[in-house]
């Protein structure tokens, strides 16, 4: 079984095609932050017409170095949603087209299924397992039953941890995309402790987060520190705030997630419990190593996609279409792109 899968829900427009053995056959990512970069983040006008420029020539890409056609495919799956509409939009009357002209099955994929089950590509993870989304627009605990079967156990009352990276970046001058450069900036930091930020929920029952006041923290000490006539902080200084934030944001993560393990054991009776960790923020090295010390310490098998399977990417959205797909499910050609999605109003797939 050979599924395309299309995502174009936010700055990437990416192809991919995959195999029901877990083989990606081609993964191609065209990344728009050139076009971006002067505006300090994604402008989503800019974003859809990118995506309708280039997206033709990425699926051509992705089946050339495949070496599949057309009438190889079994199925035809693109994000639907949640993200920017425009863009949603640009690739999935893309993929509906294609499964007109070919015959062939389409499937709406949710854009934060397509991360939730990657590991499911990558590592052949068993459900249920414990998963952490962090990225751009979302920070949730979800316990993950099956396809379409997902519990939130506690999510952001106010700013995602991309979020709260990119804003960091770019509070410290460190432009765009922020974490990346927090993460790149952090690692010349020479006093990582001279700054004490705030950890927001910290040692609080549940499993929600909060980064607003971890934001304002970054920047009442970035205040107090000498600036050039421009604004800027010495590099130092840079490096030793962003290795302060990152160490606080990894805390967080670490703290929440320790209390979502707990529900997570109480509710289901999984011998080998697994924690996920997923989304653009999973490829932090901070992070994951934070999490993998709470796995080791608590019992939990610790599995993160590599790096370039966390960002967007399409080749999450075809697995996520192909484990649609085996189960029977596809969708009408009249299916709405839908701008929030949130994944527990999707249905288990049986
Ligand atoms: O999943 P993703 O590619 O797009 C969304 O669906 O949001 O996540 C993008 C987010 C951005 O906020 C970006 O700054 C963050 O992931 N990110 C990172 C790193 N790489 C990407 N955050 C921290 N450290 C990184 N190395
Ligand atoms: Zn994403």
């Amino acid at each position: 079984m050979i599924v395309l899968g299309i995502e174009t829900s936010c700055d990437e427009t990416a192809a991919a095609l995959v195999r029901d053995d877990r083989t990606i056959l081609s993964n191609i990512v065209h990344s728009q932050l050139d076009d971006h970069r002067a505006f300090g983040g994604v402008v989503p006008e800019i974003a859809a017409r990118a995506h309708i420029a280039h997206l033709d020539g990425i699926v051509e890409t992705a089946l050339n170095e495949a070496g599949v056609g057309f009438s190889d495919l079994d199925a035809v799956a693109a994000t639907a949603g949640p993200g920017l509409i425009g863009g949603v939009m640009v690739g999935a009357t893309m993929a509906k087209s294609m499964a007109l002209a070919s015959g062939k099955p389409f499937i709406a994929v949710n854009h934060l299924e397509g991360h939730s089950l990657t590991p499911r590509l990558t590592d052949d993870v068993e459900f249920p397992y414990l998963l952490l989304l962090v990225s751009g627009g979302h920070c949730q605990l979800l316990a993950v039953d099956g396809v379409g079967s997902y519990e939130r156990l506690g999510t952001t009352v106010d700013d995602a941890i991309g979020e709260a990276f990119d804003k960091t970046a770019k509070l410290l001058g460190l432009g765009f995309p922020g974490g990346p450069a927090v993460e790149a900036a952090a690692t010349s930091a020479t006093e990582p402790e001279r700054f004490p930020l705030s950890r927001p929920m910290k040692g609080r029952p549940g499993c929600d987060f909060s980064f607003a006041g971890l934001k304002t923290s970054v920047r009442q000490a970035a205040d107090r520190l000498p600036q050039d006539e421009n604004g800027a902080l010495t590099p130092n200084d840079q490096a030793d705030l962003a290795a302060a934030f990152q160490t606080a944001a990894a805390e967080v993560a670490v703290d929440r997630t320790r209390n979502a393990m707990q529900m997570f054991l109480e509710t289901r009776n999984s011998t080998k419990a697994t924690l996920v960790v997923a989304g653009g923020v999973a490829a932090n090295s901070k992070i994951r190593a934070a999490l993998t010390g709470l796995c080791d310490a608590n019992g939990f098998a610790f599995v993160a996609p590599p790096p370039k399977l966390c960002t967007d990417n399409a080749a999450m959205i075809a697995w996520a279409g192909l484990e649609r797909h085996r189960l029977g499910q596809s969708d009408g050609l009249d299916f709405k792109p839908r701008p929030r999605w949130p994944l527990t109003e999707l249905d288990p797939v049986a």
